[in-house]
């Protein structure tokens, strides 16, 4: 009897002890943190995660399929420089930036208005001189350095989880970040990064309008949408995703120093690879957008021909 009652009281203790350490991580982590859960285990804790519609996925471009309703999103308040500061947070699993604006997105076959909540990234890791992609989607197999979420919920949710209640509750814009020249709308936002060094840390950071932040509007008109999950456990699936083709420009200096953070405390693992690989469609469609970028070869052809036209009427 005294036996079983040990044996019981062990069980009891390991049970807690493998609770305790059952957190979810990234790929990356594992090697300095074996016990937590990667993204192949995060359907133990949350089972959606293991869903039919969840994110990121791999966008095989011939296989997409034009919706001509899909126009240009309309943006607003987005070249608005908020009142209140913004908090910037290192929350474990990326950098993070809660937004309290009116900044909102309609159009685009959305069906409803959303407003930003949040937004954040997700990126790579530099091997000598190289960087492996970290960016969560990739088209036709190929990843980009980073990407950036922008978060917007239901405009009649009061927050994120209110949001998750519905259907349709949330819709995410998502951006490739490309290694180009450095962009210095990023700034401030990079030196606020030795701020939040460890996880929980925050810090108050001068607002910026979105806008700065992503390409200009006349080049938003092309993206890719399609329905699918938050990338991060509980993986909610009621995620509307709008993948636009026009990438952010940002110089590897710039993106090399989101690693300077870290996962957790002073001598965890720096920051990387923070993406979840790409999920099966299961039958799903991806959609793109109508508008079209006119090909360099379809623009010269067109120049050509203008001149044509200019030198002929100056000749007659
Ligand atoms: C930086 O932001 C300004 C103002 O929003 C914008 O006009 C400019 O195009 C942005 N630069 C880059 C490189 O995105
Ligand atoms: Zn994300």
């Amino acid at each position: 009897m005294e036996l079983l009652f040990l044996v019981l009281f062990a069980l009891h203790i390991l049970k807690r002890e493998a609770l305790a350490v059952s957190h979810w991580c990234y790929e990356s982590q594992k090697y300095e943190d074996p016990l937590c859960q990667g993204p192949r285990e995060w359907y133990q804790i949350y089972a959606t995660c293991k869903g039919e519609k969840q994110s990121p996925i791999n966008i095989v471009t011939k296989n997409v399929v034009l919706d001509k309703s899909l126009n240009s999103l309309n943006f607003e308040g987005y070249d608005v420089k908020e009142s209140s500061a913004w908090d910037i947070e290192n929350n474990g699993h990326t950098v993070k930036v809660t937004l309290d604006t009116s900044a909102k997105i309609g159009g685009g076959g959305l069906g409803r208005k959303y407003k930003a909540a949040e937004f954040h990234f997700h990126w790579g890791v530099q091997v000598g001189q190289q960087y492996l992609p970290g960016s969560e989607h990739s088209i036709d197999g190929e990843k980009q350095a980073m990407e950036l979420h922008i978060v917007h919920i239901r405009e009649d949710a009061s927050d994120i989880e209110a949001a998750k209640k519905y259907a349709n509750g949330v819709a995410v814009l998502a951006f490739f970040i490309k290694i180009e020249e450095e962009n210095r709308n990023y700034t401030s936002l990079i030196s606020e990064l030795e701020n939040i060094k460890y996880k929980g840390q925050t810090a108050q950071m001068e607002p910026l309008p979105l806008s700065s932040l992503i390409p200009p509007e006349e080049d938003l008109g092309r993206y890719y949408r399609y329905e699918g999950s938050l990338t991060t456990p509980d993986c909610y699936e009621g995620v509307i995703w709008t993948i636009f083709e026009k990438p952010i420009a940002l110089s590897l200096s710039q993106i090399t120093q989101f690693s300077t953070v870290y996962f957790d405390g002073k001598n965890s693992t720096p920051m990387a690879e923070n993406f979840r690989p790409v999920q099966f469609l299961n039958g799903r469609e991806v959609y793109r957008s109508s508008a079209s970028i006119l090909l360099p070869t379809a623009k010269l052809l067109l120049l050509l021909l203008m001149l044509t036209y200019i030198l002929s009427s100056l000749c007659q």
